[in-house]
């Protein structure tokens, strides 16, 4: 039995100076490999949506849908620290909704849940923290909000920017999260305020200075045509199961397969 990363272990490792490796997840068959990898935290993001589910964009998925992905990846992972990632309506009506809804993920075994939004979400982020659960903040660009943001956006730019964006991871912190996710916001400022901050950042799009990195796994492992500017491809699994599946039909169609290996004599 492995120890489990618990949340002040993260806090541990933001005093350390030691870089705190995210992943997202939604399936019990990835969640394994990157737990037995040694990945800090599993995101289950509402990346589901866009990802798995052929949503366009994350504002579809449903708290049942999260509630699946949840319950898999919890069921797959010894070692990560799960956040459940909490989907657009499930919080935004009262403090009240926001509790009921981090409290059906957190049944399904997850370590924490995130939710996006900074002062605006302050109160959520309190109630929920004040009901025993662990809260991840979301600041900068927030994919739920694209339709008020303008799209995908690079956020804190200019005085203003980042002076809203100070704002919220402050705001953040002062309700209770015990992390917060930067996402596509200028190097410089993510770094200003990962010293500033008492908490973890992790940065996602926000430069190499962030106590921490989360990538979707889709665009870590090269899964998809299309990855923004700040995701990395570690690896080109897509075409490799690309080939599986063009090797297996040539197989199937000239009858190589199966072959004596594969088949039973008797
Ligand atoms: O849902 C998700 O994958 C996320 C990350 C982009 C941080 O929220």
């Amino acid at each position: 039995m492995v120890a489990p990363v618990r949340a002040h272990h993260l806090a541990q490792m933001k005093a350390q100076g030691t870089p705190i490796a995210m992943i997202t997840a939604y399936d019990a068959l990835s969640a394994r490999i990157f737990d037995q990898a040694g990945i800090d935290m599993i995101l289950v993001g509402d990346s589901y949506g866009n990802t798995m589910l052929g949503y366009s964009s994350t504002i579809p998925v449903t708290l049942e849908e999260m509630k699946v992905a949840t319950g898999a990846v919890v069921r797959a992972t010894e070692r990560a620290f799960v956040v459940a990632d909490m989907p657009f309506g499930s919080y935004e009506e009262s403090d009240a909704q926001a509790v009921r809804s981090a409290v059906a993920l957190m049944k399904l075994g997850a370590n924490a849940v995130k939710l996006e939004g900074g002062e605006r979400r302050a109160s959520a982020i309190k109630a929920i923290t004040d009901a025993g659960i662990p809260v991840v903040a979301h600041v900068g660009f927030t994919p739920q909000a694209e339709n008020a943001l303008g799209g995908h956006r690079v956020q804190g730019r200019g005085d203003d920017g980042s002076a809203a964006l100070r704002a919220d991871a402050l705001a953040v912190q002062e309700a209770g999260a015990i992390a917060v996710v930067f996402e596509m916001v200028p190097e410089p400022i993510a770094t200003a305020l990962t010293k500033e901050l008492a908490i973890p950042t992790i940065g996602i799009g926000a430069g190499p200075h962030t106590d921490g990195q989360v990538l979707v796994w889709t665009d870590m492992a090269g899964m998809g045509d299309w990855r923004p500017k700040f995701a990395k491809a570690f690896g080109e699994v897509g075409a490799a199961l690309r080939q599986a599946t063009d090797d297996y039909i040539a197989a199937v169609k000239d009858r190589s397969f199966p072959d004596e290996d594969h088949s039973f004599a008797k």
